[in-house]
């Protein structure tokens, strides 16, 4: 028998919490409707789940097939045999070394590995420890971003191309393998555009992925340093964001396409481990 699922909007720009579901045991109806529920709201919650890493890869495989996460900023894989898996958490393993990335300090605004031709259209960011205080992770809407912008500056940001940064991930820690450089015009990345149609919903967003050093793509350096300072003072107003207080048994799912996304820093002595999936996306078309 299908689950009875309920969908209960936050009230917020985006986001909705999802009641009655065991990740678990979805048939294909219950699934329909977390589809659907995701398109609509972008950001969904489901808490009280008790998920393996085979369920979660279960659950995300539902959506598309899935994205070998990137390795960790020393080099390493996070579980071996499950190259989906990708851990954020600040605790040290046995052999001293981080069990996974971005530790303890703020996770900078940003769209997953939008620094890549191809990012992933969806997240799952599922929660087994968590700290007592701090963490919290806050999701923005790139449409009602695009939606604020006054009229000239979205004319202005018409036909435009953005480069978005790989040199950094969102910790603020070095990719492996990449030598940083202080000029966004030489930074590794990819340019996509900067107004977007996303392409299940039909709706225009604005697509920034993240702020340091980002360039927009033939113009004067000063100049696309000002646009993007304009662009993301919009990008990132309380009124269009929600934040996810986490508990332990929480599933965050997030469509990376038309949010962003910010994590608090927390104490470093405290423990916070997430295990994170991504489902494989297609190249932003321009709006
Ligand atoms: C992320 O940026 O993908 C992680 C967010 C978080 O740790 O809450």
């Amino acid at each position: 028998m299908s689950q009875a699922i309920e969908v209960v909007p936050t009230g917020a720009a985006l986001g909705a919490e999802v009641r009655g579901v065991d990740l678990r045991l979805l048939d294909e109806a219950a699934f329909e409707a977390i589809h659907r529920a995701w398109l609509d709201h972008a950001v969904l919650l489901f808490r009280g789940q008790a998920l393996s890493d085979d369920d979660l890869i279960a659950f995300s495989r539902r959506f598309g097939e899935l994205d070998w996460a990137p390795v960790q900023e020393n080099g390493r894989r996070f579980v071996e045999g499950k190259p989906e898996i990708y851990i954020v958490s600040n605790v040290l393993g046995p052999d001293g070394q981080p069990i996974g990335s971005l530790g303890a300090g703020e996770a900078v605004w940003h769209t997953d590995m939008s620094y890549l031709p191809m990012p992933p259209k969806a997240s799952l960011l599922y929660a087994r420890e968590i700290p007592p205080q701090g963490g919290d992770t806050h999701f923005a809407s790139m449409y009602a971003a695009y939606d604020l912008l006054p009229e000239a500056l979205k004319a202005r940001c018409a036909g435009l191309m953005v480069k978005h940064d790989g040199t950094y991930n969102s910790g603020g820690f070095l990719r492996a393998g990449v030598t940083p450089t202080d000029d966004p015009r030489d930074a590794p990345g990819h340019l996509h555009p900067l107004v977007c149609r996303h392409p299940e919903t039909g709706r225009r967003m604005l697509y920034l992925g993240r702020r340091r050093l980002a360039y927009i793509a033939g113009l004067p350096l000063e100049e696309s340093e000002a646009l993007l300072d304009a662009l993301w003072s919009c990008a990132t107003r309380p009124e269009i964001c929600w934040t996810n207080r986490w508990r332990v048994g929480d599933l965050v799912l997030w469509d990376n396409r038309c949010t962003m996304h910010r994590r608090d820093p927390f104490d470093p002595a405290a423990r916070r481990i997430m295990h994170r999936t991504q489902v494989k996306g297609a190249a932003p078309p321009a709006a």
